[in-house]
């Protein structure tokens, strides 16, 4: 039996279960269940917060996951991407209040940033030489300059209409992410033939799309 974690709820849920769906692999309706039985496909559902994804799969307590590669690549654990799935793109950018209009990169200096990302985050500050402070909060990034925690954010930009209703504008993208399947990198020989079968069966319906 293959253990396939989905984000319980957020951007990539839907579309995540739609493709297993295209694939020939029901996941029955179970009010907020954690853990759901496959139709048609010897796996197991596990519900999991995205953030937790990566951790899951390299402890085992999944096989595979789907789950957004900004995600993976900030939690940076022991996971190979095997697939990219082509939904859930977007960006993860440095936002700036829109009175601070057309800055120099070195003007970050010195600047607090909230984010969510801070290996990311970080690891781009150092690459740029820039020292700035940054402020590690899990959600709601984008109200942090208005009530005067940080003066800047660097979040995930999508449709980018977050940043808008909150007066941010996107100032600089670190990185172009879209939703990939993780696997961990010790999976027994009868999980990693069931993998084989499901890449097998996203490869088809990618084809079918495009
Ligand atoms: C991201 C980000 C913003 C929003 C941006 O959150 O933190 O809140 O999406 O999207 P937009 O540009 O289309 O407005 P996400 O939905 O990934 O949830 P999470 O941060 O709770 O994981
Ligand atoms: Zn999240
Ligand atoms: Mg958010």
């Amino acid at each position: 039996m293959l253990r396939i974690a989905v984000q319980k709820s957020g951007r990539l849920s839907e579309d995540s279960l739609k493709l297993l769906k295209e694939c020939g692999i029901g996941v029955p309706n179970g009010n907020n269940q954690l853990k759901i039985k496959a139709e048609n496909f010897d796996a197991e559902i596990l519900f999991l917060r995205d953030d937790d994804i990566p951790e899951y799969v390299q402890d085992g307590v999944a096989d595979i996951g789907f789950v957004g590669e900004n995600v993976v690549l900030e939690k940076n654990k022991a996971t190979e991407i095997v697939e990219r799935l082509g939904y859930g793109k977007c960006r993860l950018s440095i936002a700036l209040p829109k009175t601070r209009k057309k800055i120099e990169l070195k003007e970050l200096n010195g600047m607090k940033i909230a984010t969510s990302y801070p290996f990311i985050l970080n690891r781009w500050l150092k690459q740029n030489k820039i020292k700035a402070e940054t402020h590690v909060i899990s959600g709601s990034v984008e109200i942090a300059p208005r009530i005067g925690l940080a003066d800047a954010i660097c979040d995930l930009v999508s449709s980018g209409s977050t940043l808008f209703s909150n007066e941010l504008y996107e100032y600089e993208t670190l990185l172009r992410s879209e939703a990939v399947l993780i696997s961990g990198k010790q999976l027994s020989p009868q999980r990693k033939e069931l993998l084989d079968k499901l890449l097998f069966r996203i490869r088809s319906v990618k084809k079918a799309k495009y």
